[in-house]
């Protein structure tokens, strides 16, 4: 059995301060949580002051990102070894922000993932078509090349080890939501790449989050997917109501 794991991808929102009074208003709203696992994935410096919160909490901790070295002469980044100290169980992982704009692609994706996986954190590995590609048709070879690819870098033990995020680029902040069949359709192509891959049973233990203008009105009908196990959450994780919404889907 999969557990559902809803994500909270803040993105560059909310200072260490800002990220706690949210943190605590939002553990007001949700109440009881046992039949999904939710973690929140707060800017690099709101990471200690989320972590001492949820300590005391179901909720976990996750890094947007993180450079592949556990230490060394590279100014200006984060080391997985830091992020454990921090008890993040999860790490993004070649977000398509990260692609576009910070010029991270497959090979350093790959070697990001193994490291993650070395380190005792989970990847959560985001891949997903342009818009473009889309309309090319190409949007199952590119998922597939970038799964591979990634999987290059590191093999996880267990399906549990492992979180893929199918985020289609056209879908990221536009509110234009996937249908959930044409999810649905993606995510079972991936799956059948993971049997693939890592063996039948390794391949149907990964949880497949959906990302991309997941909002209270539409989680409902993602969720009932066959193959949709969970969400990786933009906007509507910034606030409380709704995210708490989000977590308690029918
Ligand atoms: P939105 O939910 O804002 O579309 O963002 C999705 C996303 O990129 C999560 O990683």
């Amino acid at each position: 059995m999969r557990k559902p794991l809803i994500v909270a991808n803040w993105k560059m929102h909310n200072t260490a301060s800002e990220a706690s009074s949210f943190v605590e208003e939002l553990l007001g709203k949700i109440g009881e949580i046992s039949s999904v696992e939710v973690a929140i994935a707060p800017p690099f410096t709101a990471l200690e002051s989320v972590s001492k919160i949820l300590s005391k909490t179901d909720l976990v901790l996750a890094a947007q990102n993180m450079y592949w070295e556990p230490e060394g002469a590279f100014t200006g980044e984060i080391s997985p070894v830091m992020l454990r100290e921090l008890d993040c169980r999860f790490v993004i992982l070649g977000h398509s922000e990260r692609r576009q704009y910070f010029g991270d692609g497959d090979g350093e994706v790959a070697l990001k993932v193994g490291a993650a996986l070395t380190e005792g954190l989970m990847p959560i590995l985001c891949v997903g078509e342009t818009l473009g590609e889309r309309e090319q048709g190409k949007t199952f070879e590119i998922v597939e090349r970038q799964v591979r690819s990634a999987l290059d870098g590191g093999m996880p033990d267990s399906g549990g080890g492992l979180v893929i995020a199918y985020e289609p680029v056209w879908a990221i902040g536009t509110g234009k939501t996937a249908t959930p069949e044409a999810a649905q359709e993606v995510h079972g192509f991936i799956r059948g790449l993971l049997e693939n891959l890592l063996g039948e049973g390794l391949g149907d233990e990964v949880r497949i989050l959906y990302g991309g203008s997941v909002k209270p009105d539409s989680v409902d009908s993602l969720m009932a997917m066959q193959d949709i196990d969970g969400a990786l959450v933009g906007g509507a994780s910034l606030d409380a109501e709704s995210f708490a919404r989000i977590i308690h889907f029918k």
